[in-house]
């Protein structure tokens, strides 16, 4: 449960199969923390969930705060992460509660559209020291994959003007528009993703896109999707996946 009357994302029913989504590229990760340029850097992540972020952020020596509104999602990131470099706190991407330049790094994993953009990147620019970054990714399913471009279909047959709204839109506009970052640096991984069909099925049913525009109709939309994949006869698929972020230096002498 969400009790902050400002989240106006709630994973509450998403988060027993969350666990199940894809990977973040390694490559993305491990670019994003060598732009801290140092061993342990001090790391606020925003949104942190079932901590899929977190957990690549602690693999590379990160000391993290994360930070997640929802009690379900919080609950396994904390499971996930026990006994690792990390404290976890109730708080929300514009308000986080976390300390002034206190951080080399603040992330939000697939957590950025969720929130009020200009507000988490003014209080991002609060929490960060000088120098410090701003980061923001989502896993992409590559569209024109054929599988999935048959998936596609399946949705707008029930939704026709369903869309990705915030999270497949360039992110740079926002940040510039700021005026609290410099011009952020793009990045673009891809990552096959080999999963057996019964955790895929399973990802859908944490998709909250999916269920925010699809309503009543989320059940049977995830039933058709079940029966195209299962009719596949295979047991295991390949996912083709872009990890795209955006990377920004918050500008000196602002806090
Ligand atoms: C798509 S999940 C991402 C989880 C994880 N960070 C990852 O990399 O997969 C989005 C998370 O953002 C949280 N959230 C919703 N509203 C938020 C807000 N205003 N500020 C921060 N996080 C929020 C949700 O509860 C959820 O756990």
């Amino acid at each position: 449960m969400t009790t902050d009357s400002r989240v106006k994302w709630d994973y509450t029913k998403l988060a027993a199969t969350y666990t199940q989504r894809p990977p973040y590229a390694p490559k993305a990760i491990d670019r994003i923390v060598a732009t801290c340029g140092k061993t342990a850097p001090r790391v606020a992540d925003i949104g942190a969930g079932n901590a899929h972020l977190t957990v690549d952020l602690l693999s590379r020596g990160c000391l993290v705060d994360a930070v997640e509104p929802n009690e379900a999602m919080r609950e396994i990131g904390m499971d996930r992460t026990a006994g690792g470099t990390v404290t976890w706190h109730v708080g929300i991407g514009e308000d986080t509660g976390l300390e002034t330049g206190a951080y080399d790094l603040v992330t939000f994993g697939s957590s950025f559209a969720t929130t009020d953009r200009p507000a988490a990147l003014r209080e991002t620019a609060r929490i960060l020291r000088r120098p410090g970054w701003f980061t923001c990714i989502w896993n992409h399913r590559d569209l024109q994959d054929p599988l999935q471009a048959e998936v596609e279909a399946l949705i707008r047959a029930k939704i026709p003007d369903y869309g990705y709204g915030t999270r497949r839109e360039d992110q740079a506009p926002v940040i510039e528009e700021s005026g609290l970052f410099e011009t952020p640096t793009v990045l673009r991984e891809p990552i096959m993703h080999r999963v057996p069909v019964s955790d895929w099925l399973a990802a859908w049913r944490s998709h909250g896109i999916l269920e925010r525009q699809a309503g009543a109709q989320f059940e049977s939309i995830l039933a058709d999707i079940d029966r195209h994949v299962l009719a596949l006869g295979v047991d295991e698929l390949e996912i083709p996946y872009v990890t795209v972020g955006w990377i920004a230096a918050v500008r000196e002498g602002r806090s």
